[in-house]
């Protein structure tokens, strides 16, 4: 196959570069009988679709593993063909760059490692790394009552979500998902696979969470759980629109969620919540909290809307964990398919962290936020903004010494988010209003909402900051130095 390859170089000078190197792929893939796709296969187009339907890729081979051999020998192909490597857990990159982020890449998909095992002694997962989040809940739960923080939609999968952060309405409790990684399995540019762990190839533990796509595709992953709880309290607290008819009542009401969200004589790890709007004037706050409904209204409650305007609608309930689950997945059940998921949008979003230390959202900016988003939309978009820090957020209590992860220091976390036909500027401009209201503001940007639009420069520094930017780009140049893993926002990308 090396010889197939070494062809290839030749006929790439040689100004051969379409279809050349697909072939070389190719034969090397079906040498080592490697599972995969090909462009027109029956199977390539269903397989190449991403969940993001306005970015859509082509790659060059979609590899199917089933083994970890097949994952190391498929690298070993794509690095000596030149071919660009991405892995694909669930599939939901906003970028879709899980598509390659170009076209003619090799995407590994991982759905076939789709095991789910439980050690009942120390409570770890061993999780493959094509699961997605509504099996996972399941999986942990039937066998051993136990439960992980991640974010809310089941399809979602744990390659992307939890190396990225991951966030859920449990993590000021329990950390993000990216918090419950004790181990991972991965395979790196030169395809060892290597086991990385906090005391073992811990450089590649440290990067991998927060920059997985840029070091190498874990096929397992090792998770901490904890107990499920017998009973969480879910709250919503529904305004209708009229906080889009009243620019006070909106200022005043976020500016008290504000403070009470840093106020710890109510505020501590067991309560997270985040902000529900949209282009059809819906205002909504929901949440969950670890303890009683009785507990919630007697000492919750009341001061979380001492200073608010006065909900149309107020919801206190409680729900078992797997419940609670369905109740967030807004579906009827958690569980997804093994094979053939088919759920899909068209969409461009975004996110802005605000860092705790700058106080929060000022009087300016909510006005000048309530001036932008009060006026009928002209497009279909909703704003969700998630409460990260306060006292007692288990968010926060770690640094980037831990993990490639940046905005912990975050108050809020928000993500714009237009479904098509909506224009980029359209969502864009809820970000420029609220960043030019606070220019002496640090604002940074999530990396599970990952954005496109950004070059590569303002992605790295937007989303991990100089410093933490700084060691990966190092770590990149030892463990992948012919950037075999690579989307346009990679580490190292300029
Ligand atoms: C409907 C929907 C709901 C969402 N809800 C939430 C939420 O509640 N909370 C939240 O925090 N986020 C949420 N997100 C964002 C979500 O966390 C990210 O889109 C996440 O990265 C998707 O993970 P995935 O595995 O499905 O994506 P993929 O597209 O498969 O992967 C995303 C990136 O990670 C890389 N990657 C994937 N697997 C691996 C691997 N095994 N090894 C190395 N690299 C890998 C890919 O190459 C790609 O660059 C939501 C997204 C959608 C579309
Ligand atoms: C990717 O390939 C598809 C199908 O061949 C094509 O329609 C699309 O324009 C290509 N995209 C880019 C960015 O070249
Ligand atoms: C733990 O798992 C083993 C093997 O599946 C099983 O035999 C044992 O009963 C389990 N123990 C508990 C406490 O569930
Ligand atoms: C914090 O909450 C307490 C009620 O527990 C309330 O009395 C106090 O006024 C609140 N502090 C602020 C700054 O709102
Ligand atoms: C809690 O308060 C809500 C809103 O007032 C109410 O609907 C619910 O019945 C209360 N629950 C309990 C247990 O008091
Ligand atoms: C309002 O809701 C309808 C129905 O869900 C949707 O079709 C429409 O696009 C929404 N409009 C805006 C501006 O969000």
């Amino acid at each position: 196959m090396k010889f197939l390859c070494t062809l290839t170089a030749g006929l790439l000078a040689a100004g051969h570069a379409a279809a050349a190197p697909n072939k070389a792929a190719d034969a090397c893939l079906k040498g080592k009988k490697i599972p995969a796709s090909y462009p027109g296969d029956a199977d390539y187009d269903e397989l190449a679709e991403p969940f993001n339907l306005r970015l859509q890729y082509k790659p060059a081979a979609i590899v199917l593993p089933e083994t970890n051999k097949h994952v190391q020998d498929a690298v070993i192909c794509a690095s000596q063909c030149g071919l660009k490597v991405q892995a694909k857990s669930g599939g939901h990159s906003y970028a879709s760059f899980s598509s390659g982020g170009k076209n003619g890449s090799m995407v590994i998909d991982l759905q076939p490692l789709n095991s789910i095992v439980l050690d009942n002694t120390t409570n770890i997962a061993k999780v493959g790394g094509g699961v997605r989040l509504g099996n996972l809940a399941q999986g942990v739960y039937d066998q051993g009552k136990r439960a992980i923080s991640h974010g809310t939609c089941p399809g979602v999968g744990i390659g992307g979500h939890f190396t990225h952060g991951g966030y859920g309405h449990t993590s000021r409790n329990w950390g993000i998902a990216l918090d419950h990684i004790v181990g991972l399995d991965v395979v790196t540019a030169d395809g060892k696979l290597l086991h990385a762990t906090a005391t073992e190839n811990t450089d590649l533990f440290w990067a991998l969470r927060g920059a997985a796509e840029s070091f190498g595709v874990v096929t397992y992953f090792y998770l901490r759980t904890e107990a499920a709880p017998e009973v969480l309290t879910y709250f919503q607290f529904q305004w209708g629109d009229t906080l889009f008819k009243d620019k006070k009542a909106f200022t005043d009401t976020f500016l008290h969620i504000q403070t009470f969200s840093l106020n710890a004589s109510v505020v501590d790890n067991r309560i997270s919540y985040g902000i529900y709007l949209d282009g059809n004037a819906t205002y909504n706050l929901g949440g969950t909290f670890f303890g009683t409904d009785k507990e919630f209204n007697s000492t919750i409650l009341p001061e979380f809307l001492r200073g608010t305007a006065l909900p149309t609608k107020i919801v206190v309930q409680e729900y078992a964990w797997i419940p609670y689950l369905i109740l967030m997945s807004d579906k009827t059940t958690i569980a997804e398919p093994l094979t053939g998921y088919d759920e899909h949008d068209t969409f461009f979003a975004k996110s802005l962290t605000v860092p705790e230390s700058s106080g929060g959202l000022t009087e300016t900016t909510l006005n000048a936020f309530w001036d932008y988003i009060s006026t009928p939309a002209p497009y279909a978009y909703f704003v969700i903004i998630n409460l990260y820090g306060g006292p007692g957020s288990a968010i926060n209590t770690k640094d980037t010494s831990f993990a490639a992860y940046n905005d912990r220091d975050s108050l809020w976390v928000f993500q714009n988010y237009g479904t098509m036909p909506t224009t980029l500027e359209y969502i864009n401009g809820i970000n420029d209003v609220i960043i030019e209201a606070q220019p002496e503001t640090h604002f940074g940007a999530y990396l599970n909402y990952v954005d496109p639009s950004y070059t590569a420069e303002e992605a790295h520094e937007l989303y991990y900051g100089s410093e933490v930017y700084g060691r990966l780009e190092g770590l990149k140049s030892a463990w992948d130095p012919k950037m075999v893993f690579w989307m346009p926002q990679a580490i190292g990308v300029n």
